[in-house]
């Protein structure tokens, strides 16, 4: 009963984790305060303290969304635990949903959504460009659909779409309004309330700077009607709001039950990381990485993301190049494109704590050192 495969060599070196300053669309750096939170000794995921920590991440959650719904979790899994968990809750096989795509997240959304057998409807625009309300209410007349999805922070275009209108045009179709805020949660405003968004979710790793690994979602009334009166039981046992809401103790029975393991210290993390926004007294970060970096820009103007700016690849330059240099020569994490934006822009992040204006100095001399230094490349 030996063993027959020895132990691996690198197993045998301590683990190695070199110090990055994470500058492009996440995840952030995290820091110490919410690192620390993350150390802290585990303790039972079905420990009375535990719940009492996953009451906690429900408040700083419903105060960063601006929501009152009861129904408000946190996901074990990043955002697109969250983006997967909606869709899957709220949609039917064969029901159908309407996606808004001007960059990856519409585009991934579609994909999801199809695997689970919904009848998918595209409403799509070149990266960069928005959806205005009577578009959307024409194709929402046309294709009547259960759902539609957009993402309030495009992070592939760096675009952070206008909301305000298109909650009520989706009451008045009877239609869910599903929006994805996992890069823009904490730098841009967002009221789910008050602009009648349905299903809301977030991400960990971007301005709220915790870990990857857990995801804020929020379901209001509307969406747990639909959610709970389903015909047929979601495709994910993992991703059942039947179940999570218990989890979550936001079903009204008197115990929780066994459903899955959380992520402990990913949720020590997260509230560490919703107690700082919540200390903020303004509740969002004042500055942005539009305001500090003012390169040509890619998308339009006054609907920048603040958290990522795209900005157009420089003529004659290989931006892959580029990213390689400057993470070589300054240790700093920018990145190309993603999805339909890839060749057309690079994309740089200043999220929570990293948005600070020495930040945004060292990202422009990084840039400018790159330009002097990589070759043009022969087009
Ligand atoms: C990932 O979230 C990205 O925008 O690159």
């Amino acid at each position: 009963s030996s063993v027959t495969i020895p132990p691996p060599a690198c197993m045998l070196r301590p683990l190695e984790v070199p110090l990055r300053y994470l500058f492009g669309p996440g995840p952030s750096n995290v820091p110490p305060r919410i690192l620390a939170a993350g150390s802290r000794p585990i303790i039972g995921h079905l420990h009375p303290e535990m719940y009492e920590i996953m009451n906690d991440i429900k408040k700083g959650i419903q105060y960063a969304f601006q929501t009152e719904n009861n129904m408000t979790i946190a996901m074990s899994g990043s955002g697109h635990a969250a983006m997967e968990c909606a869709v899957f809750n709220t949609v039917e096989p064969g029901e159908s949903v309407l996606i808004a795509i001007n960059g990856i997240w519409g585009e991934r959304v579609a994909e999801i959504a199809e695997r689970m057998g919904a009848n998918v409807h595209r409403m799509v625009k070149t990266p960069g460009r928005y959806f205005t309300n009577t578009e959307i209410e024409q194709a929402i007349k046309k294709h009547k659909p259960v759902l539609l999805f957009l993402a309030h922070g495009e992070s592939s275009a760096g675009l952070c779409h206008p909301v305000d209108g298109i909650g009520d045009i989706c009451r008045k179709h009877d239609c869910l309004f599903l929006v994805d805020t996992v890069a823009s949660l904490g730098a841009a405003p967002i009221f789910m309330d008050k602009q009648n968004i349905d299903i809301l979710y977030s991400g960990s790793q971007k301005a709220l700077n915790a870990p990857p690994g857990t995801a804020p979602i929020s379901f209001n009334d509307r969406a747990c009607h639909k959610m709970f009166n389903r015909k047929t039981k979601p495709v994910s046992y993992l991703f059942d709001m039947t179940h999570l809401s218990n989890y979550w103790g936001c079903d009204g029975k008197p115990a929780r039950v066994y459903h899955h393991t959380g992520p402990v210290s990913g949720f020590f993390a997260l509230r560490e990381s919703l107690a700082i926004l919540a200390e903020r007294v303004k509740g969002y970060f004042p500055t942005s990485s539009v305001t500090f970096l003012n390169k040509k820009s890619f998308s339009s103007l006054d609907l920048r993301l603040p958290s990522v700016t795209t900005i157009a690849i420089p003529e004659g330059y290989d931006w892959r190049e580029m990213l390689t240099y400057i993470m070589k020569h300054h240790c700093i994490e920018m990145t190309g494109g993603l999805g339909p934006s890839i060749g057309m822009v690079m994309r740089i992040g200043l999220m929570g704590y990293n948005c600070e204006k020495t930040n945004a100095d060292m990202a422009l001399h990084a840039l400018a050192d790159a330009l002097k230094n990589c070759k043009k490349s022969k087009a």
